[in-house]
């Protein structure tokens, strides 16, 4: 078959963004919300009301299930993973106090810390390896006496490269220190569970491997947390009307204001697709399709790959270069001869592209998802083999 354009069709790989296409029932979920409920949750008190407040709960219950936490109470749901970050670091961090983070963060994590580090905070960015690999005698070597925070992502959005979050966060706990994950790229893709993780706030996105729209994400908090984090926004809860001062409770303590119910809706949809596929049938096929192409791509001369040789060590997500050629100008051939839609550059991921030498030309970056095919990745392999200029068939 001519590879050009590959009969029209696309090639989505760029879950490691979003994730699409989306199960069924998360669309199904969002109009049923628009077409037999619309009202405002935990507000008015009438039936419509009722129903919006129940999805809502149910949206959070399946979060809890999903994520080991026996108090769906304890998550708070905010636009996306970036703004769940952003209320655990600046909600916590005071000048004096001293946070670690990783070099493989994404901006959503860098950008906070830099703020904070301007406004007195000490900050200390463990060094990975050229893979992206934290090494967990490197965070116990960073503490200090006033450490107050360990924030790191758990598998990087450039690399893939899976942080070992059980053993940080026995780390943290044995000192006394909080423990921030930023699950963007691994709720619903990797097990999380709160409790064996030692994790004390949970950052996640709504819209990549929960499958939920864009404009989901949340915050899980361990219990007591929420004493010492300042929430970023107040306002209206719903609750404790009768008072002007913000609700210290959870979640309504972070979620002021009407929420993104007919978004939540969908969230719910999909967290419970994932819940009834089962998290591991999902990464084993995931795991399965980074394999093939990493195997692929290794028989490619001209072909650079970045991170963990083997899919077990990393998620879906494989970062390349193909020499002579730019990761944009790659990802504009990819997407206009073959349809294959990817992510080239930085990636917001500046830090990550340092340690693992590619800055500031970035890389070509696929991230495959849960309904990607094995034939889109031979049909891949064998377009990056014509970019490399390795067959005849342009
Ligand atoms: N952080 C997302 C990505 O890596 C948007 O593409």
């Amino acid at each position: 078959m001519p590879l050009d354009k590959l009969n029209n069709r696309i090639i989505y790989f760029d879950n490691a963004a979003t994730s699409w296409p989306k199960p069924a029932g998360m669309m199904a979920a969002m109009i049923n919300y628009n077409e037999m409920i619309g009202g405002s949750p935990g507000r008015s008190g009438h039936q419509r009301s009722l129903d919006a407040g129940r999805i809502i709960l149910e949206t959070r219950e399946a979060l809890a299930e999903l994520f080991g936490c026996d108090d769906s109470l304890r998550i708070a749901f905010t636009k996306n993973a970036t703004e769940a970050l952003n209320i655990a670091l600046s909600g916590i961090l005071n000048p004096g106090d001293h946070v670690i983070t990783s070099s493989m963060e994404h901006n959503s994590v860098m950008r906070p810390l830099r703020y904070l580090e301007s406004q007195g905070v000490q900050l200390s960015v463990v060094s990975c390896s050229g893979d992206g690999r934290l090494n967990p005698a490197d965070v116990l070597a960073a503490i200090q006496p006033q450490t107050r925070m360990l924030v790191v992502t758990h598998a990087s959005n450039v690399t893939g490269t899976i942080h070992p979050i059980a053993e940080l966060g026995e780390i943290a706990r044995n000192h006394g220190i909080l423990f921030c994950v930023d699950a963007a790229q691994t709720a619903g893709a990797l097990p999380i569970q709160v409790d064996e993780m030692a994790i004390d706030l949970l950052a996640f996105s709504g819209h990549k491997s929960l499958f939920g729209p864009q404009g989901t994400g949340g915050l899980y908090v361990r219990k007591g947390t929420e004493n010492q984090l300042r929430p970023l926004m107040m306002g209206g809860t719903g609750s404790r009307s009768e008072f002007e001062g913000q609700p210290d409770f959870m979640p309504d303590k972070y979620e002021s204001g009407t929420p993104n119910t007919i978004g939540l809706a969908g969230l719910g949809a999909g967290v419970r697709f994932v819940l009834a596929e089962g998290v591991e049938a999902i990464r084993s096929k995931e795991e399965g399709l980074t394999a093939r192409f990493l195997g692929g791509l290794a028989a490619l001369p001209g072909v650079t790959v970045y991170g963990p040789p083997d899919a077990a060590n990393r998620t879906a997500v494989v970062s390349f270069n193909v020499a002579g050629v730019s990761p944009s100008e790659a990802a504009l051939e990819l997407d206009e001869r073959f349809g294959i839609l990817c992510r080239p550059g930085l990636q917001c991921a500046p830090a990550a592209h340092r340690t693992i030498g590619t800055f500031s030309q970035g890389t070509i970056r696929f991230g495959f998802g849960y309904f990607n095919k094995d034939e889109e990745i031979s049909l891949a392999l064998a377009a990056i083999q014509s970019l490399a200029g390795g067959d005849t068939e342009k």
